[in-house]
């Protein structure tokens, strides 16, 4: 066992420290559901969750697997460029395409920017946007290089920017988190 477990290990702990019952959430790119579960079980019955994804079957795929928490949970068919009219506590991106499915319907860098540059725009004061990048493949590996040049002009008075990126594995995940300071 390293140190460093999986990136996705990685978000969901800091996804666990920030939220709390009662939380609003917006799952960027739900895909499968599984990261909106994780989030709808911090986030209890009382919670909101905000599930978008550009495909259907990820909308439908992402209900079935939130079976009891559906009632707390709404779904957006479309690009997260536009965001749900609310203040979450925490917006999670999982950039990429769905393993397994349509390469071609991968995030793209200048619509993740996008929606990136709006998440900045609701996010709560001590709110956390966690972003996963995937290098490994052509388009993943300009969206990262796009981002991390983003993020490292953003204003360090309204937030807190870092990284996490494995450094002699050029393909592997990387990791951004944005919090928001409270004034
Ligand atoms: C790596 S998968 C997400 C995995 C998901 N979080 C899970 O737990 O199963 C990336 C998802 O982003 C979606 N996607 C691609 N472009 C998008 C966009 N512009 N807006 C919202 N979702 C998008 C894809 O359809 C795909 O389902």
């Amino acid at each position: 066992m390293t140190l460093f477990r999986s990136h996705i290990k990685i978000a969901h702990d800091f996804w666990k420290k920030i939220l709390t019952a009662g939380d609003c959430a917006i799952d960027a790119t739900c895909g499968n559901g599984h990261d909106s579960l994780f989030i709808a079980e911090l986030i209890g019955p009382e919670g909101k969750l905000h599930c978008i994804d550009v495909q259907e079957s990820a909308i439908e795929n992402t209900r079935a697997e939130l079976k009891y928490l559906i009632d707390m949970s709404h779904f957006h068919l479309g690009s997260h460029e536009i965001l749900p009219p609310v203040s979450p506590k925490l917006i999670v991106y999982n950039l990429g395409y769905l393993p397994g499915a349509d390469k071609s319907l991968t995030t793209m860098t200048n619509t993740t920017l996008k929606s990136v540059q709006n998440a900045l725009e609701i996010i709560q004061p001590g709110g956390l946007i966690s972003i996963t990048c995937y290098p490994g493949h052509p388009e993943g590996k300009t969206e990262q290089e796009a981002l991390f040049q983003f993020v490292s002009e953003i204003s360090n008075i309204k937030y807190i920017v870092s990284t996490i990126n494995w450094v002699n594995r050029p393909f592997s995940p990387s990791l951004i988190f944005i919090e928001s300071k409270i004034n």
